[in-house]
């Protein structure tokens, strides 16, 4: 008789739970990752023991369940060094805002931070709270400092919180976790491979104060870099004017108009494995940007002559030699038959389209997307857009890398 190896065998995992609501889930998030082969111990923050049972966590990993410094049975049969040395990985779920917090100062005040600075072990961070709370600057500055040092942070998703609130902060479901953490295989799919992203709008200039743009936030783009560089992929993000911070650990080259985009993705095209056209990149620009402020006409009538822009997905598409190249389709109606007929038109390999009717898609965390190749139709239903990314991304991947996937 052979025995199948557990797709997490040998690996360690302190699950640190902090204060959140959503510490209920833990038991059956230690549960799931015992039932994939791991060796779970848990550490409870004082907060997070009015939130779940110790007891039940015992139950399901078998093994004694720590809140504090100071017991000291626990501590003589295994030192909190011992402890912080033995984890392969420090998975904090959920990880509160004041966590983080304290995670980014270096403030060890409770057995979960003290072993969070001990350790040696990859820290993963799936954060949970109120979204006004994720918003924050300070907890966002935490988040970055941590990714900085090399933390994973599994973003949170969007829906319906314990608040009463529907928005992001929701901790990713213990399948999810599971999933991100036990994916050898599919975390690693695309180490080695080159990919190139464009991502938020262009603004095109009329004069020094003037300009025409359009409502894309980036969130998508972005959302693609950060899941192809968590993939193992080296990562170039050319992204228009937007709000948001360049990922760390992906290549991000900011331009503003069409014509820069252009020039950004013809230097670092060569080469690539896939490109994604996720900007909503400007079809005209203006033929002559004024040097100096436009002023009022007097017969109450101004006209701009607008140029046509480059295509730049439809010249990427046209390269010899090129590696994948899928552009968007953002459609007010008629979704998947646009997206078609750009399919043909532009020469891509595929059509990622997304409605964009009555303000969807736009600026918000969640989206929904339709893939349209010469294989037909495969739809990514409503989701997080973090989430959303990871899934195409896992599907391109074993379509045309043949790797592993998440699906
Ligand atoms: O034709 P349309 O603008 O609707 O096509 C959208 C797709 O084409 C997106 O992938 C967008 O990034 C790309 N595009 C481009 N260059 C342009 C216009 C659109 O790369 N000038």
């Amino acid at each position: 008789m052979t025995t199948q190896r557990l797709p997490m065998q040998g690996q360690r995992i302190l699950l640190g739970i902090s204060g959140g609501i959503a510490a209920y889930k833990t038991v059956d998030l230690a549960r799931k990752l015992v039932q994939e082969g791991a060796q779970v111990r848990c550490v409870l923050t004082e907060s997070a023991t009015h939130f779940v049972s110790a007891t039940a966590l015992q139950a399901v990993t078998g093994v004694a369940v720590r809140h504090s410094l100071w017991d000291e049975g626990a501590e003589a049969a295994m030192s909190h060094i011992e402890l912080a040395r033995w984890a392969d990985t420090l998975l904090i779920a959920p990880a509160t805002a004041n966590t983080l917090a304290k995670l980014a100062q270096g403030i060890a005040d409770d057995l979960l931070t003290t072993l969070a600075l001990a350790t040696r072990a990859n820290l993963v961070l799936a954060p949970a709270m109120n979204g006004d709370m994720w918003r924050h600057p300070a907890t966002q500055a935490n988040l970055a400092l941590l990714q900085q040092r090399g933390a994973r942070v599994l973003d949170p998703d969007s829906g319906c919180l314990a608040c009463g609130e529907v928005d992001v902060g929701r901790m990713q479901e213990p399948q999810v976790i599971v999933d991100r953490l036990s994916g050898s295989r599919s975390e690693q799919m695309l180490v080695g491979k080159r990919v190139l992203i464009t991502a938020g709008p262009t603004v095109e200039d009329i004069d020094p104060v003037r300009f025409i743009a359009n409502r894309s936030s980036g969130k998508m783009g972005y959302a693609f870099a950060q899941a192809a560089r968590d993939l193992g992929a080296d990562v170039v993000l050319v992204s228009g004017p937007t709000a948001l911070p360049d990922p760390v650990g992906v290549t991000t080259i900011r331009v503003r108009s069409a014509l820069q985009m252009f020039e950004a993705v013809q230097t670092h095209f060569v080469g690539i494995d896939f490109m994604i056209a996720a900007a909503a990149v400007a079809d005209y620009r203006v033929e002559q940007v004024a040097s100096s402020k436009l002023k009022k006409q007097g017969d109450g009538v101004l006209t701009l002559t607008l140029m046509q822009n480059p295509d730049i997905v439809a010249w990427a598409a046209a390269q010899p030699n090129r590696g994948k190249v899928i552009a968007f389709a953002a459609e007010t109606e008629n979704l998947i038959a646009h997206a078609q007929e750009k399919l043909q038109r532009k020469g891509v390999d595929a059509v990622l389209a997304n409605s964009v009717a009555d303000g969807a898609a736009f600026d918000q965390a969640q989206n929904q997307l339709f893939l349209i190749s010469a294989d037909g139709v495969h739809e990514f239903p409503l989701t997080h857009k973090s989430q959303l990314a990871q899934q195409v991304l896992a599907h391109l991947a074993s379509t045309y890398f043949n790797c592993g996937c998440l699906r």
